[in-house]
């Protein structure tokens, strides 16, 4: 029988993070994962990382190379058809930094292999004893059966995950909307049409260019939710990127063979609580925001962070209240970046079934995003995720 303090499931930024805090606050944890190193480290997701979050990376120790290789944002583009808008970040004393969730999980992962790394390609993981004092977590590594008792479980296995449903169905609550489109994304060593992000809404429908570097680009067309990616070739993305962008930064925009391309469902989702006895949800297992708003890996690490301080508390004061606190306090600013990011994503997309009504709305909520300074402000707050 093995034992730890904190039996951590999944090995995403969310549980790499958790572990890496608690280690530099002398707790011991175990990070079960069930995909291998390479398959975590070839996904491609987030890029745009909250100022506040990355004063989190730099106190866990993982924030060296981020530090040195991440491109700091002072605006975003919103483009609206032809019209082009900058909201910029300066003049609220906020700023973003481009880096690739690929690339913070290699540095998450290089620190943890430093001590103690995670226990990649488990099987069947299932969560006992949430309720009593001794939660236990059963996998099958290799082909042999484990058990390994812990003091709590931490479940960051993300939207698919078991963990979450190790809370019972009379307790648990959930909220989702699911959207009628995806995201079909493209890694590309292309230039960036524009040093910063830029959003568009089209009659066409959403388009997104974003980066990796000032030499890679990724970039973004909304696309039907049973898109299949066999019949996106490279040339029908960039020339339905191309179709969706205003012309003058259409014209910059390069064609480069994909370097990945795949295709995410959009959905809004919270679980709560957050706590289930002895069991703690954070990240993706406990939330889903569309990516519009380029919250999920934000929040993912903020989950974490109030998490470690309640074990810190826990184990160094005798002290529970930030434990017991946890699930409302971090639904609060879960339910926050929710609700931006459901709203960014209902003013940029073309919905199926759109009324000539809902158009208007759009555009008048646009309208007003990027012409009153407040509106400006409280933009600028939620996206760069300096609000208080
Ligand atoms: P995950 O990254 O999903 O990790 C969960 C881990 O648990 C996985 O490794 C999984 O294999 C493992 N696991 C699952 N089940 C089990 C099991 N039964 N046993 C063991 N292990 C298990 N967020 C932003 O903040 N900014 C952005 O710009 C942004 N852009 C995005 C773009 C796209 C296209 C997508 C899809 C997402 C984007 N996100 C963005 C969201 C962000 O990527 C996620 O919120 C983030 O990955 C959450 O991290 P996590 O560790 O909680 O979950
Ligand atoms: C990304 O760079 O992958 C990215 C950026 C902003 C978003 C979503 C994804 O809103």
């Amino acid at each position: 029988m093995q034992r730890t303090q904190v039996g951590i499931i999944g090995s995403g930024p969310s549980g790499l993070l958790l572990s890496q805090l608690l280690e530099r606050a002398g707790i011991e944890s175990v990070v079960l994962e069930r995909r291998s190193r390479d398959y975590v480290l070839g996904r491609v997701r987030a890029g745009v990382i909250e100022q506040g979050v990355v004063a989190i990376l730099r106190e866990a120790g993982v924030a060296a190379r981020l530090d040195r290789e991440g491109l700091v944002h002072h605006g975003v583009e919103i483009a609206v058809g032809e019209q082009r808008q900058r909201i910029d970040f300066a003049s609220h004393t906020a700023s973003l930094v481009v880096y690739g969730q690929t690339e913070l999980t290699k540095d998450l992962m290089e620190a943890r292999a430093a001590s103690s790394a995670p226990l990649f390609e488990v099987e069947d993981v299932v969560v006992e004893g949430i309720e009593g004092t001794r939660p236990r977590l059963r996998y099958r590594h290799l082909g042999t059966e484990h058990a390994l008792d812990c003091d709590f479980i931490a479940g960051c296995d993300g939207f698919h995950g078991v963990s979450r449903k190790a809370i019972p169905a009379n307790v648990l609550k959930t909220h989702e909307r699911v959207y009628p489109f995806g995201w079909l994304g493209v890694l590309a060593d292309a230039p960036p049409v524009s040093p910063e992000l830029v959003y568009a809404r089209h009659e066409r429908g959403f388009a997104l260019c974003s980066m990796r570097s000032a030499t890679r680009s990724r970039c973004y067309v909304q696309c039907a939710l049973d898109a299949d990616l066999a019949k996106w070739s490279d040339a029908r993305f960039w020339d339905e990127l191309r179709a969706r962008l205003p012309t003058a930064l259409a014209a910059g925009l390069q064609d480069a063979p994909s370097l990945e391309k795949s295709i995410a469902p959009l959905r809004s989702f919270v679980a709560e609580p957050l706590r289930h006895g002895r069991l703690f949800l954070a990240g993706d297992a406990a939330h889903i925001v569309p990516p519009t708003g380029a919250k999920g890996l934000n929040l993912a690490v903020r989950d974490v962070h109030q998490l470690a301080q309640a074990f810190v508390a826990h184990y160094s004061e005798r002290r529970d209240h930030l434990l017991d606190g946890y699930s409302a306090t971090a639904l609060r600013r879960i339910w926050r970046a929710e609700r931006f990011s459901a709203w960014l994503t209902s003013v940029l997309h073309r919905f199926p079934g759109q009324t000539s009504f809902d158009r208007g709305m759009q555009l008048a909520e646009l309208d007003q995003l990027v012409n009153s300074a407040a509106a400006r402000a409280a933009f600028v707050e939620a996206y760069t995720g300096s609000q208080p």
